[in-house]
């Protein structure tokens, strides 16, 4: 039976995950539908309601909604609650259960792109402290043994906010930008987190990419461009790199599985999207 499906935000026109999960339903012979739905604050609570009267069977919710949703929602999970974020929801007899798929989906796109950084306790260091840096940041210290998570941010406070909420779970500092800079070659992985470099601003870095001796991990949590200037810089020198399309995608593989209990292929709709951006 043909079932329907959705993502709710302000704005919501740019979201790659219709065409996602559309892709999938194809892929597995599914007859559902996913719509994305602007919503804007106001109208949350009653578009919540809608879900529910019209038997929506699940919703992902993204900016600016991931916070404010939780009070609508009748539970949320462990993950979520750590997160203070939800952005999926499952409707289970018309009760509405809340998870959060975007730390996982980041650690699920390192396990399979650089599995051998998660091997070898490695020294971590975020850029940034908003949304997507915070569910990144408390998901690696919760799952993966760091030696040391590191934080840094143009507002310190918000990174030493984060720092604070990690302390229980994993070595952690707060640094400035500049002291960042000048230890980003102790570092294994060094993951971009904040919107600098997002189109259209593609000419700007969050940080100058110190030179190192040895190789390392630098992620971006930024796909609009695939490749920003963070990333070519890092692999000019040699170091090998990561963009966020991978957690995109497994962020919605991961509320797909919450929706129908496996996960979808997710190497298929590597190459989906990127022809799909290139439209
Ligand atoms: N791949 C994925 O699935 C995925 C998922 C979510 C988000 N993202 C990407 O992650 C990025 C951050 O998203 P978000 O939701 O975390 O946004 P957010 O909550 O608004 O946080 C923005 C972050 O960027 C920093 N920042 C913004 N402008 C800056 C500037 N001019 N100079 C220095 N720092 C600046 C902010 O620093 P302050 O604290 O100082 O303002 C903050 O740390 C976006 O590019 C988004 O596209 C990707």
């Amino acid at each position: 039976m043909s079932e329907l499906y959705a993502v709710i935000g302000d704005p919501i026109e740019h979201s790659l995950s219709p065409a996602m999960h559309h892709f999938w339903y194809e892929t597995y012979n599914m007859d559902h539908h996913y719509h994305a739905f602007r919503v804007k604050p106001d109208n949350l609570k009653d578009a919540v309601r809608g879900m529910k009267a019209i038997g929506v069977k699940g919703f992902n919710i993204t900016i600016p909604h991931k916070i404010n949703i939780i009070p609508l929602l009748d539970s949320v999970d462990d993950e979520a609650q750590m997160l203070g974020a939800v952005n999926t929801v499952v409707n289970r007899g018309g009760k509405l259960y809340g998870y959060n798929t975007d730390g996982l989906g980041f650690l699920l796109s390192l396990k399979e792109e650089v599995p051998e950084i998660l091997e070898q306790n490695p020294k971590v260091l975020i850029i940034g402290a908003g949304g997507a840096a915070r569910a990144v940041g408390l998901t690696l210290a919760k799952h993966v043994k760091l030696q040391q998570l590191d934080i840094t941010n143009r507002t310190m406070e918000k990174a030493r906010q984060l720092s604070e909420e990690c302390t229980d779970l994993t070595n952690t500092r707060v640094l400035s930008l500049q002291e960042a800079k000048d230890t980003l070659p102790d570092y294994d992985l060094i993951i971009n987190g904040t919107s600098v470099g997002l189109a259209p601003h593609i000419d700007q870095m969050p940080m100058d990419i110190t030179p190192s001796e040895r190789k390392q991990v630098f992620a971006d949590l930024i796909y609009r461009p695939l490749k920003t200037k963070w990333l070519r810089e890092a692999e000019a020198q040699g170091h090998i790199i990561l963009n966020g399309l991978p957690m995109l995608i497994y962020q919605g593989a991961l509320a797909y599985k919450h929706w129908f209990g496996k996960l979808p292929d997710a190497k298929i709709m590597q190459s989906f999207l990127e022809r799909k951006m290139e439209d």
